[in-house]
């Protein structure tokens, strides 16, 4: 069996493909290119919501918020882990980051202007991320796969503390209910956007989908997405912000109005209202943080030869 054919064996038996296995170079560079993605906007997702643990309502909010964006730079570190087993280095992914040549979520490009988008980020953000990963628990390559496993199960978490944080908006005075609405008003559409351009514009969608990396296309996890949240959102008594949105009965799906592809390709481009700013935060951080890493390194080169200390 030839290299390729065994590679097309693993992914027709839908078993894992494993960095130790052959795989083709436009394979491996593709996960490289998502996975990088994936993992950097995991760490400056962080910023948003970061904003907000000093503002928060009572100690109890605040506790959970800086638990949710603790385990959001923990999935980042999996999913670099992951990457490094394509074989580039995580230095390399910051450096091609802050240079704008990888790419992260469009949707943390947008600023959170009052406590109710804590509510709405991890309602919609995060409820978004989760119908996309957990599809990509089948994914084809089985780091990537093993990753979302663990991934999932913390951001259920951060999708119900959202969701409880709207409805103790919803369910309060009017200022409170007003404040979840402008939230929802305002993170609907960049929402929807999170799953990629429609399949017919995807770059990369059907050859992903023949590798198995997607399982699902951009379109198919939208649809499942306001599938099932607008029952959410009437459970809130909120209304969402499209005046196309109604039931089909045929299909059995929410179908939805025009999503604004041009607001979507500016802020990828990077024209967004935060894009300077989040990756400034980024590289300003990454280079305060330098000297933590020298010290690691140094840590570990100089007990290298000792089996007792663990290489950081
Ligand atoms: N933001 C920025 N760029 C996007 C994008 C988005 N929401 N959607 C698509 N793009 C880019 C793609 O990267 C690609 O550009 P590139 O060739 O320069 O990389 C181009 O637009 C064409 O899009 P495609 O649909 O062809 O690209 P993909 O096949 O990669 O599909 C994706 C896009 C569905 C986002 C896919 O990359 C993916 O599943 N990524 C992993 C999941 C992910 O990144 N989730 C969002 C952030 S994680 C998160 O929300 C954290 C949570 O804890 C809050």
């Amino acid at each position: 069996m030839t290299p390729e054919e065994r590679f097309e064996a693993i992914l027709a038996a839908d078993e894992k493909v494993e960095p130790r296995d052959w795989m083709p170079d436009a394979y491996r560079k593709t996960l490289i290119r998502q996975i990088a993605q994936h993992a950097h906007s995991e760490v400056i997702g962080q910023q948003p919501e970061g904003n907000w643990i000093t503002r928060a309502p009572s100690l109890r909010r605040k506790a959970i918020l800086v638990a949710k964006v603790q385990d959001e730079a923990g999935h980042g570190l999996y999913l670099y882990s992951a990457a490094e087993t394509l074989g580039i280095s995580r230095d390399e992914l910051q450096d091609l980051l802050h240079a704008g040549k990888q790419k992260y979520s469009s949707i943390f490009n947008y600023p959170t202007l009052s406590w109710a988008d804590m509510g709405a980020i991890g309602w919609l953000v995060d409820g978004a991320a989760i119908t996309n990963q957990v599809m990509l628990t089948r994914t084809s390559y089985g780091p990537y796969a093993r990753a979302m496993i663990r991934i999932c199960k913390e951001e259920s978490f951060h999708q119900r503390q959202g969701y409880e944080i709207m409805l103790t908006l919803a369910n309060g005075s009017a200022e409170q209910k007003a404040m979840a609405q402008d939230a929802l008003d305002r993170w609907w559409w960049p929402s929807l956007m999170m799953f990629g351009p429609p399949d017919a514009e995807s770059t990369h969608t059907e050859q992903s989908v023949k590798w198995k990396i997607k399982r699902e296309t951009n379109d198919q996890l939208r649809q499942r997405f306001v599938d099932a949240t607008v029952p959410q959102a009437h459970f809130l008594g909120l209304t969402v912000p499209d005046p196309d949105l109604h039931w089909d009965e045929d299909s059995g799906h929410w179908r939805f109005g025009p999503i604004d592809w041009d607001e979507f390709w500016e802020v990828v481009k990077g024209n967004g209202p935060c894009n300077k700013e989040r990756l400034a935060h980024k590289v300003q951080a990454w280079e305060d943080g330098a000297w933590v890493r020298d010290a690691a390194r140094a840590h570990a080169a100089k007990h290298a030869d000792d089996p007792m200390e663990v290489s950081a």
